[in-house]
């Protein structure tokens, strides 16, 4: 089969920013302990950080990290993870059924960031807290000192302040399970009283307000439109979350689910621009799709954990090639919105529906590692129009195309670079791209990811199971970049 992409130098969609391949960890199951800090393991550092997962965060270059919830930052008091370790309170979470120990707090978190290289986006509690917090929290990390919290926060080891730039307001406050659910109104007004804080006290910040958890919410879109009329002035940027699972294990309906994604994006970006006609404003909402991934393996088993426990096996996905085929497809789609998405989160990072898994002995790679890997190292730039012109097949998120693509011309670099998904499960696809444009540039790789089992998966035991290769499936002739993507394949196809 054969599909054709165009694209022009001269039409850009955006400069990528670079926080769109950025991550989360939050206080659940084994992503803080034992994923990123374990005190005594042979992996962790004077610190207790376990080296071995910075290593692989270090490989993702991830921008930012969003960080401590998630659901379990609506029941959460900041001032619990500050100050000598043996004095914080063990708290139940009752997000998640589990204890907190705040072993690991807000200092460790900043030190760790340090060591991995990222930059914090840090979640308030706006469920069962609010302005008061709000104020207390960026006084003790941004203020340099003179104040009561800045001053404690120097007696805590950190002379200088912590700067944190990127502040979410509150988590998911649209769902029925979140501590604290509020209805738009009141969630948009404490919201835009809370950032409007904030930036009294730190005007150089920038903050997110809380849009739907997933376009299927009953409250979708009319939730953004309140939320940005109450709190439009504050708000730099409104979020968005989803997760896709294969319940039905009707592979072409699961990977048609960025077709969802693309029109979920669009939706927000309506929804946003329209709030902007109806206030006559000059200012453009952008968008912080600050949990997207796939989840749903475990979801059974975690119906079975014991209560009141510390950091269990919680939200443990193992993730097989067709879910890297999606989180590929989620990626493209991220990028081909690139002019309103400027954050992005994988949701997570360590341990808790991610990339990276972690045990006594040491730390691999899920198949869900290496598109985000491709995408966050050589899809940086500026994102060139895509078209595609390719065959679709009918699914439950309506017509979904075989291939999906995106283009990515880093002029510093002077590389071309192409992503792309062939989607059908059984036929080879064969490409064209006229490059005429970019004179001279040959192919330097063609990196694909393949497997003949959908549902393999990479284990402890067997960590390339799923791994990426080097291919010769891509050439340019007469000004045309000709490629074969095998069937059910994530490629990567540079140009230089
Ligand atoms: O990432 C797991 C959970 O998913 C987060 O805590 C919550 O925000 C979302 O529902």
């Amino acid at each position: 089969k054969q599909a054709r992409i165009s694209i022009d130098r001269e039409v850009e969609v955006s400069r990528v920013d670079e926080r769109i391949f950025s991550s989360f960890i939050e206080h659940l199951g084994r992503a803080v302990y034992e994923g990123i800090y374990q005190p005594g393991s042979k992996f962790a550092d004077e610190d207790g950080l376990r080296t071995d997962t910075i290593d692989l965060i270090k490989e993702l270059k991830v921008p930012y990290v969003r960080y401590p919830g998630g659901n379990f930052v609506s029941g959460f008091k900041w001032e619990d993870s500050v100050g000598p370790v043996s004095q914080r309170p063990h708290r139940i979470d009752p997000a998640w059924g589990v204890i907190e120990t705040n072993e690991f707090g807000l200092h460790e978190f900043m030190n760790w960031a340090k060591k991995a290289d990222v930059k914090p986006m840090y979640t308030i509690n706006l469920g069962t807290r609010g302005v008061s917090e709000a104020k207390d929290v960026i006084e003790y990390c941004n203020i340099k000192s003179g104040t009561y919290l800045s001053d404690l926060r120097r007696k805590n080891g950190a002379e200088e302040p912590f700067g944190i730039k990127l502040w979410c307001l509150g988590n998911e406050m649209d769902g029925p399970w979140q501590m604290g659910h509020k209805t738009a109104r009141e969630y948009g007004r404490i919201a835009h009283e809370a950032g409007r804080m904030l930036k009294f006290i730190d005007p150089s910040v920038e903050c997110v307000a809380c849009g739907s958890s997933n376009s299927s919410m009953p409250t979708f879109a009319s939730w953004e439109r309140t939320v940005l009329e109450e709190s439009y002035d504050t708000t730099d940027y409104i979020s968005l979350h989803t997760y896709y699972g294969n319940r039905d294990n009707n592979t072409p309906d699961f990977l048609a689910s960025s077709v969802d994604m693309d029109q979920f994006i669009s939706s927000v970006v309506a929804t946003c621009d329209y709030v902007k006609a109806v206030k006559r404003s000059n200012k453009k909402i952008n968008l912080s799709f600050d949990e997207w991934n796939v989840w749903y393996h475990s979801n059974e088993a975690d119906t079975k954990l014991e209560k009141w426990v510390q950091h269990p096996h919680q939200l443990e996905d193992i993730y097989n090639f067709e879910d890297a085929l999606l989180v590929g497809s989620m990626l493209i789609t991220l990028l081909r919105h690139a002019d309103r998405v400027k954050i992005a989160c994988l949701a997570q990072l360590v341990n808790v529906i991610a990339p990276i898994m972690t045990s006594d002995t040491g730390a691999w790679k899920q198949t869900i590692f290496y598109p985000y890997l491709h995408a966050s190292t050589m899809g940086r730039g500026t994102v060139l129009n895509t078209a595609v012109k390719v065959d679709t097949y009918e699914s439950k998120h309506g017509d979904a195309p075989f291939v999906d693509a995106v283009v990515i011309a880093d002029e510093g670099q002077e590389t071309l670079t192409l992503f792309a998904v062939n989607k059908d499960l059984k036929s080879d696809y064969s490409v064209t791209m006229d490059v005429r444009q970019f004179e001279g540039y040959q192919v330097q790789e063609h990196i694909l990811l393949t497997n003949e089992d959908l549902k393999a998966v990479n284990t402890e035991e067997k960590p390339d199971n799923v791994a990426p290769v080097f291919c010769q499936n891509s050439k340019v002739e007469d000004g045309t970049l000709k490629s074969v993507l095998p069937a059910r394949s994530w490629n990567v196809v540079r140009l230089k």
